[in-house]
């Protein structure tokens, strides 16, 4: 489903549900969390390193589930319609920028998970239970394969990031503060 254009001068009712708001901010501090760990658990000494990487597993495994049940609330919920303030070709931005992040939001852990299941290996979900390998062979070489294409994902997550927040923030500067509203209503609420 596509979001069209809200006719000028409408209400702030224009926001996202609360469940989308809150999948949106758990699933972003999830993501955004795993990127620094995935980044700068070298700096830490071995065993806080380990202990990081194994958080960063196990969240990253929990973010497949979570984005999945966000697809799935996305592909049967229209979001609100877009802002009359965003240009043409802003909304099309937009829109591509939302879907590259529903793609990479799955594509970035399902290679994380490739990559630790070419050792064959199951992970453990915070040392609850633990998640099965994917079946996959190739040892070695698949692993470093799945390796390089988890930190081409890292960076392209980070590029998105700085897109989205950039768009965010460049409405919120020029004065349009309830763009940002959609999504942190707690942050901006139209009388
Ligand atoms: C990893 C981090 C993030 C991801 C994956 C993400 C993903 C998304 C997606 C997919 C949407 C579109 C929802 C839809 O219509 O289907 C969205 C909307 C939005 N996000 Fe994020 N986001 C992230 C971080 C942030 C941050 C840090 C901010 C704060 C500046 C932010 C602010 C917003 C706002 C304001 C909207 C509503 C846009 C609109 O339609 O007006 N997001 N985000
Ligand atoms: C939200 C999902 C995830 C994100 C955003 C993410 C991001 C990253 C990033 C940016 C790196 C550093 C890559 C580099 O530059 O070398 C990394 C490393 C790594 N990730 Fe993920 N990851 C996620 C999920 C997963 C999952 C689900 C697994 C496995 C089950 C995993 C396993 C690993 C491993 C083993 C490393 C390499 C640590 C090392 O030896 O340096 N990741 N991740």
């Amino acid at each position: 489903m596509t979001a069209g254009v809200a006719p000028a001068g409408s209400p702030a009712a224009i926001r996202y549900t609360r469940v989308a708001v809150s999948l949106h901010w758990l699933i972003a501090t999830l993501i955004i969390v795993n990127l620094a760990i995935g980044w700068f658990h070298d700096s830490f000494a071995k065993p806080v390193g380990s202990a990081l990487i194994s958080g960063h597993k196990a969240i990253g495994l929990t973010v497949i589930l979570l984005a999945l049940v966000r697809l799935a609330w996305r592909l049967s919920h229209r979001p609100p319609p877009f802002d009359p303030v965003m240009k043409a070709w802003e909304r099309w931005l937009a829109t591509a920028t939302h879907w590259a992040f529903y793609l990479l939001m799955l594509a970035a852990p399902v290679t994380g998970w490739l990559m630790v299941s070419a050792n064959g290996r199951a992970t453990s979900w915070f040392g609850l239970f633990d998640v099965p390998a994917l079946p996959i062979t190739g040892g070695k070489a698949a692993h470093e394969i799945y390796e390089s294409r988890h930190e081409l994902i890292g960076y392209l997550m980070l590029a998105l990031i700085v897109l989205h927040v950039g768009g965010a923030l460049k409405h919120h500067l020029q004065g349009h503060r309830q763009l940002f509203g959609r999504m942190a209503p707690w942050f901006y609420r139209e009388a």
